[in-house]
């Protein structure tokens, strides 16, 4: 049975990965409106990803007998200045997510609580892949700047991303 401390913080975890969910495809409409139909459908896939990842930590829920409490969602922001700043907030929301992963993972250890460790194991390998993902996103940005060409070639690969999971993986 899990604590109360662990079930809070996994229900904490369900809420924010389904923030993040609405968060990415309020970056998806964003990109759509203005013709990056590529970075839009990577969010989009982002958004499916974790919606994904809500669902894992509520099946674990349900597995080790815990109770799932579902919270409010805020209003995610709708406005960025531009590509660059909209994907370093994507990667500094990973980065959140990945301290948070942490967080829980420890309380487990120190309870002693073995059940959901290999659950967030996987999520500790899935964050440092999305929090690369993000960052490379963000690095060709920093370098291209507004070069057309080179935001137009971006967006063409990031458009090859056909499932929830990037095209590297
Ligand atoms: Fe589910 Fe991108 O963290």
């Amino acid at each position: 049975m899990l604590s109360d401390k662990l079930q809070g913080a996994i229900n904490d975890q369900i809420n924010m990965e389904l923030k993040a969910s609405y968060l990415y495809l309020a970056m998806s409409a964003w990109c759509d409106a203005r013709n990056f139909l590529g970075f839009a459908g990577w969010l989009r896939k982002q958004s499916e990803e974790e919606y994904a990842h809500a669902m894992r930590f509520f099946d674990g829920m349900r597995e080790w007998g815990g109770t799932i409490r579902l919270k409010a969602i805020d209003e995610p922001t709708q406005s960025w200045e531009g590509l660059l700043e909209l994907f370093q907030s994507v990667y500094q929301h990973e980065c959140k997510v990945s301290a948070a992963i942490n967080e829980i993972y420890g309380i487990a250890v120190a309870e002693k609580c073995y059940a959901p460790q290999s659950l967030l194991q996987w999520f500790v390998n899935e964050q440092v892949e999305e929090e690369n993902s993000a960052h490379e996103i963000v690095a060709k940005l920093e370098f291209v700047k507004s070069d057309p060409t080179a935001l137009l070639a971006i967006d063409r690969e990031l458009g090859q991303r056909t499932s929830a999971q990037s095209p590297s993986e």
